[in-house]
């Protein structure tokens, strides 16, 4: 069926400009503003049908129709650069059959210019979703980094890249290239990501639609302070342009140089010898996907032999040589059925979106996220109407923006408001000037309380006090505030006859909430749900006032003294611990027996006092709360963010973006054993160490 058929000859026509619109518009949001309104599941499908209408009737064509170029001018604020080699796209396989049909295309070709029998290597390599880079290096050392631009032209970001602690700052060899250019993907990590969006939400600001955009938008800051404190990462995936003397055989050959000068190269590319070992890898990879901490859209499946990828050459902006394996979409279109709203710990009403089932990403997604109503407002969602989901990785279902042709319509639903009475407790609502939340004040809200009461237990540690058992204890009528957990002992009798207790367990729960006595001061500040007092604050407010009495006396003034306490958050602090209800609380607990003392050394004083340490990752044998206890009993002080004022970081298993940060500064690092060393060194050179007891 020709294109002409389905639309009659004008049809085809307006449908291929209306398309050439639409696409100039996506596309001006996605790689200008880096704010698109559409996935890239969607965007394909405009530009598949623009470019099947034009391969249909080539007359079609105008010299301005987006599939006739690469990508879109790059904004002005940055310098721009021509490329050295020009920076290629990829033709897609979405299916076993197309990537047989590409291998085919390859034979063929080569046949023609007399190679015939030709028994190909691959190399597949995960195709990362991030922004390509051309890093260029002279003698030895990053002079300038471009991104990808329109493929001719780039912009000059060597300043952000600079921070990326995975990007060499000078090749691992003594004797480096003059020139070499390395090619590679810039991306945030899932984990980074997350962890982002969520500061960003509590603080009000806007979210991420994904890490891509996160990323994209971190490498185009103009000041690389803000793209420092971004986390980006960094794969190399192929040698560019290099002098003379630089020369393999294989592409696999350049991706493993690469990794001995120093560049990050994915640990999973593999080397195949037959068509049926890259499909099977390309679907090992599907299966994969969700597990891995970084996006990856789909399999690049490259030529090994150079000779060979020089013989099959490039055909218009993509190689002949290569071929992108893409990934089935992860958004998918639903009906946004309604908005429901969820009290936070302070009555901060969060919306989440209730969506007709859809099935993305191999989940079937009922439920999604939306951070705070300026998010909702944003994202222009109205109750009813089609949007677009999003599920990636194991990132939680996002709705990203309603649906492309919904967005064009004249006559809306109107936009959701924030509820007028919580739906919890129906107590009306409140809007506070300085806060993208509007509040349900009821302080007794149910809905409110369990995420106080949940926040608390996990807290304090307790084992076997989850969600499930705060539900339940709450709808028994047993526990209404924290004290009511230490008061559960007096009612073991109908506790161990309950469903899913018995003796043994109801015995060990009482264990585990008696145990949470011994929680050290600052986590009981951090547990009893103060707004602004997270893990870190507690312990600070905690090492500075040293007993309850005294951080109830302290006024503002003395409240910011405190170590990372600004006048704002002294005064949000005070006027909490100021309230009858909050009195009430910490009188109940302080009268069961939980800590309101703090027992290290007052600040100033202990053998690690002016030593500053940052703990990430998991140790092998300590807590971090243990790790924090033990470096604050020795006058130390913990913190949750590493900069230059950070002494020691502690990293173990699965440390993160504050490692590659204490890197990038050149901060010391510790292991759990160097950790523990520095103890009891220090405690041995303490005026007033026992001597006797130092090993
Ligand atoms: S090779 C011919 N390898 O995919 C060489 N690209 O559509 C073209 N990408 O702009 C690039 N991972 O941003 C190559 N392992 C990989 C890749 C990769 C991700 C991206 C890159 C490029 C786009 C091509």
């Amino acid at each position: 069926m020709s294109a002409g058929g389905a639309f009659g000859d004008g049809g085809a026509r307006a449908r291929a400009a209306q398309l050439r619109r639409l696409i100039d518009y996506h596309s001006h949001r996605y790689h200008v503003l880096d704010d698109p309104e559409i996935g890239d599941a969607e965007y394909d499908a405009l530009y598949n049908e623009l470019r099947d209408l034009e391969a249909a009737d080539p007359q079609l064509i105008t010299p301005d129709s987006p599939t006739q170029r690469v990508g879109e001018e790059p904004v002005s604020d940055l310098v721009k650069v021509a490329h050295l080699q020009r920076m290629l796209s990829l033709a897609n396989a979405r299916s076993a059959d197309e990537l047989r049909g590409w291998i085919q295309r390859m034979r063929n070709h080569l046949a023609r210019e007399g190679i015939e029998q030709v028994s190909f290597e691959f190399v597949a390599e995960p195709k990362i979703d991030g922004l390509a880079m051309s890093l260029i290096y002279e003698d030895g050392l990053l002079v300038r980094g471009v991104t990808r631009g329109n493929g001719e032209v780039g912009e000059d970001v060597t300043h952000n890249l600079r921070t990326i602690a995975s990007i060499p700052l000078r090749l691992a060899t003594d004797a480096p290239p003059p020139l070499l250019e390395v090619r590679g993907e810039v991306y945030m990590s899932l984990s980074d990501f997350q962890a982002l969006n969520e500061r960003r939400a509590a603080a009000g600001e806007s979210t991420f639609m994904n890490p891509r955009n996160s990323a994209a938008g971190t490498v185009r800051q103009l000041d690389p302070k803000l793209a420092a404190a971004r986390p980006l990462s960094f794969w190399a995936y192929q040698v560019g342009v290099a002098s003379d003397g630089v020369a393999f055989e294989r592409h696999y050959d350049g991706l493993r140089w690469l990794h001995e000068l120093g560049f990050p190269v994915n640990p999973d590319i593999r080397v195949l010898e037959s068509e049926e070992g890259v499909i099977s890898q390309c679907q090992s990879w599907h299966e994969r996907r969700g597990s891995l901490d970084f996006e990856i859209d789909g399999v690049v499946v490259k030529v090994n032999d150079l000779e060979l990828q020089r013989r099959l050459g490039i055909v218009g902006r993509e190689p002949r040589w290569a071929i992108a394996w893409k990934f089935p979409p992860t958004t998918a279109v639903t009906t946004l059925l309604d908005i429901g709203w969820n009290p936070g710990k302070f009555g901060d009403l969060h919306p989440y979106a209730m969506l007709e089932p859809v099935h993305v990403g191999g989940v079937t997604v009922r439920q999604a996220t939306l951070h705070n109503e300026e998010d909702l407002a944003r994202k222009d969602l109205r109750i009813g109407e089609e949007v677009i989901v999003l599920r990636a990785g194991d990132v939680i279902p996002q709705v990203v923006a309603p649906a492309p042709h919904v967005a064009e319509r004249a006559q809306r639903p109107p936009r959701p408001q924030p509820p007028v009475r919580c739906p919890v407790c129906d107590t009306p609502t409140v809007k506070p000037e300085d806060s993208v939340f509007t509040l349900c004040p009821n302080r007794a809200c149910p809905g409110r309380r369990w995420q106080l009461l949940t926040h608390f237990v996990s807290a304090m540690d307790i084992d076997g006090l989850g969600e499930r058992q705060v539900s339940l204890f709450m709808e028994l009528g047993w526990v209404a505030g924290a004290g009511d957990f230490y008061r559960l002992r007096e009612r073991a009798d109908e506790l161990i006859a309950l469903d899913g207790f018995g003796q043994t367990s109801a015995q060990k729960l009482f264990y585990a909430i008696d145990a949470s006595r011994a929680v050290p001061f600052g986590r009981v500040l951090f547990a009893i749900g103060i707004e602004e007092v997270g893990d870190v604050t507690g312990r600070a407010l905690a090492q500075q006032f040293r007993s309850i009495g005294a951080l109830l006396d302290a006024d503002v003034d003395a409240l910011q003294q405190t170590p990372g306490v600004g006048p704002k958050m002294a005064r949000r602090i005070h006027d909490q611990l100021a309230d009858p209800q909050m009195r009430a609380l910490i009188a109940d607990l302080a009268e069961l027996g939980l800590c309101f003392e703090e027992a290290g050394p007052p600040p100033g004083e202990g053998p690690l006092a002016g030593s500053t340490f940052v703990l990430t990752g998991t140790l092998p044998d300590l807590t971090r709360e243990q790790a924090a206890a033990m470096i604050t009993a020795a006058g130390g002080k913990v913190t949750g963010s590493v900069s230059r004022r950070t002494d020691y970081v502690v990293a173990g298993e699965s440390a993160g973006s504050k490692l590659t940060k204490a890197q990038t500064l050149g901060v010391p690092i510790l292991d759990e054993a160097a950790l523990l060393e520095l103890l009891a060194q220090d405690s041995s050179q303490a005026p007033g160490a026992d001597a006797a007891g130092a090993p």
